[in-house]
């Protein structure tokens, strides 16, 4: 399976799955990043890592719907089969995400349907929850609220502040996001009317 994948950041997350899909039995490659960010961190990093990381600034287009046009065609062009958003900070237009249903992922620093949007480890810490962790779910158009295909889990701790918290939530987005992309690369965790459908044994 042919895979993009988009930044917009550090792109930690993105080095998890390149590192990952190295392994000889892994079911994706990872042929392309994208960024709408030219300064963002992760392209040079995907560069040192010997994938074709391209810049798509989204300051150039006049509308969210030629951007989205830009980037369809970068990732036709590379015949891109899936799409991993990791710290990709734009939000789509409707046609774009309709055009990659099923076939675009996303990891959002909380449990989801908790805490949606920014600031998840400031919501988690204001709500009180003694539970917060990390989610791999397919885009839908609404933010943040598309089918669940994989979580982990972390302990909020006396004394946590949004930066211990995120410390510890990143360690498992590493061990989540690869996993999650396995799964949805080799057909194990399909969509079917909405929902996630699990292979038996998943
Ligand atoms: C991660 O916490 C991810 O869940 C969120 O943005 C952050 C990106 O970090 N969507 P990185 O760029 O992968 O290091």
């Amino acid at each position: 399976t042919r895979v993009a994948i988009l930044v917009s950041g550090r792109g930690s997350n993105m080095v998890s799955v390149i590192e990952a899909a190295k392994a000889p039995d892994y079911p994706a490659e990872i042929v392309l990043v994208l960024s709408n960010r030219p300064d963002a961190g992760g392209l040079a990093r995907a560069a040192a890592a010997g994938i074709p990381a391209k810049a798509i600034d989204h300051k150039q287009f006049a509308t969210r719907e030629s951007f989205d046009a830009a980037l369809e065609a970068a990732l036709r062009e590379a015949g891109i089969e899936l799409v991993c958003l990791a710290g990709f900070m734009r939000i789509f237009s409707a046609g774009f995400v309709e055009a990659w249903a099923g076939r675009m992922i996303n990891i959002h620093p909380s449990l989801l349907p908790l805490f949606r949007g920014t600031h998840t480890h400031e919501q988690a810490l204001e709500a009180g929850v003694r539970l917060h962790g990390c989610t791999v779910h397919y885009v839908v158009p609404e933010l943040d609220a598309g089918p669940i295909i994989a979580q982990a889990a972390v302990p909020v701790l006396p004394g946590d502040d949004a930066d211990s918290l995120a410390d510890r939530v990143i360690v498992q987005e590493h061990r989540l996001y690869p996993k999650a992309l396995a799964l949805v690369a080799s057909g194990q965790a399909p969509l079917k009317d909405g929902r996630v459908v699990f292979a038996a044994g998943q």
